[in-house]
């Protein structure tokens, strides 16, 4: 019988990683007010926002408002994404627990999300992980594209590393690998952490898969085997990269947490408090999330 590790971290990223990517801006009120139910369901960490530049991404313009309206809940890391010294002097004005730096495995995709070469992201990053942390914070870095990009295609597990290893040199407390355009498949994500476990420290990573084939929830199963213990996800299954074509949904926390659940995985969220939130952002976007707890939902009460 396969076994499953006890307990899961689930980082929640829709405020950030679901709304960058919805056509509609959501009013300030409602983001706060979803964020707010958010640290009611039980979950430890929120990715709120992020410190970019508003031209980039305009959804998310009012981060440093929102940063200053939420009601912090004791026990929850308030997270949000820095891609540079600007960013991050506006995160720490607004008393952000943890900063997410990002960067892509990808030269194309870095370029076209953070208008940098990855030679020239590296002195960058660098010089935020290290700020952050004389600013007494915790950093978690992303590694975008490790199973494939939109615009070069197969990127080298070991070219992974290689980058993955850099940020951890800078000292990030975390690395988040992502599958940001949703092509991974179980097959490839075991042969790529197989390979990975001798290369990478398993008890820092955290996997970042998109749903846009319908197969993260499988790539979940398969982490768990090789017993990465935290995924992040968002509510509903929003979420995408502008900079990426054909990126959409993230794996949705609501599906997430249902499979944990059922499996006997404790997760320490709770599902009706959960439903709760989804049900908000779900009225305010106006239009059906694509969760299969969403949908279930919906029909139920047509
Ligand atoms: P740039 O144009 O190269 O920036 O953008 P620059 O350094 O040349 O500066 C140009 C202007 O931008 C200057 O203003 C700066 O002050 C300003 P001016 O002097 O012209 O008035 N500026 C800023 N303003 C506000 N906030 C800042 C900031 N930095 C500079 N932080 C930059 C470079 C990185 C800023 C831009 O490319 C950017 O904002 N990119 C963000 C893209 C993004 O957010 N993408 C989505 C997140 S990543 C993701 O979704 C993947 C993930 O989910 C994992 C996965 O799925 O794989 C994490
Ligand atoms: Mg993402």
């Amino acid at each position: 019988m396969l076994k499953w590790p006890e307990k899961v971290t689930i980082k929640e990223v829709g405020p950030r990683d679901g709304l960058q990517n919805e056509a509609k801006e959501v009013p300030f009120e409602d983001k706060v007010a979803w964020i707010d139910l958010l640290s009611e369901t039980g979950l430890s960490y929120i990715e709120f926002s992020s410190f970019v530049h508003p031209k980039w991404i305009p959804q998310l313009k009012d981060a440093g408002k929102v940063a200053s309206s939420i009601k912090r809940k004791q026990g929850v890391t308030y997270a949000a994404l820095v891609p540079n010294r600007k960013g991050l002097e506006a995160a720490i004005n607004t008393h952000v627990d943890e900063v997410s730096v990002f960067m892509s495995a990808s030269e194309t995709h870095n370029r076209k999300n953070i208008n940098k070469s990855i030679q020239e992201t590296y002195p960058v990053l660098e010089e935020v992980v290290k700020e952050a942390k004389l600013e007494g914070k915790t950093v978690r870095g992303y590694v975008s594209t490790v199973f494939g990009c939109p615009y070069e295609g197969d990127i080298s597990p070991d070219h992974v590393v290689h980058v993955s290893e850099r940020l951890l040199d800078m000292g990030i407390d975390e690395l988040s690998l992502g599958d940001t355009i949703g092509v991974a498949n179980p097959g490839q994500v075991d042969q790529a952490l197989t390979d990975w476990k001798h290369q990478l420290p398993f008890d820092k990573i955290a996997m970042h898969f998109h749903n846009t084939r319908g197969m993260a929830l499988a790539n979940v199963l398969v982490s768990l085997q090789h017993n990465i213990t935290t995924f992040d996800a968002s509510l509903g299954g929003l979420g995408g990269c502008p900079y990426a074509k054909g990126a959409s949904g993230n794996l949705s926390t609501d599906d997430l947490v249902h499979m944990l659940h059922q499996m006997g995985i404790e997760t320490g969220i709770d599902e009706e408090k959960l439903k709760e939130a989804a049900r908000y952002i779900q009225r305010v976007l106006d239009k059906p999330l694509p969760s299969h707890q969403m949908q279930m939902m919906n029909k139920e009460r047509v």
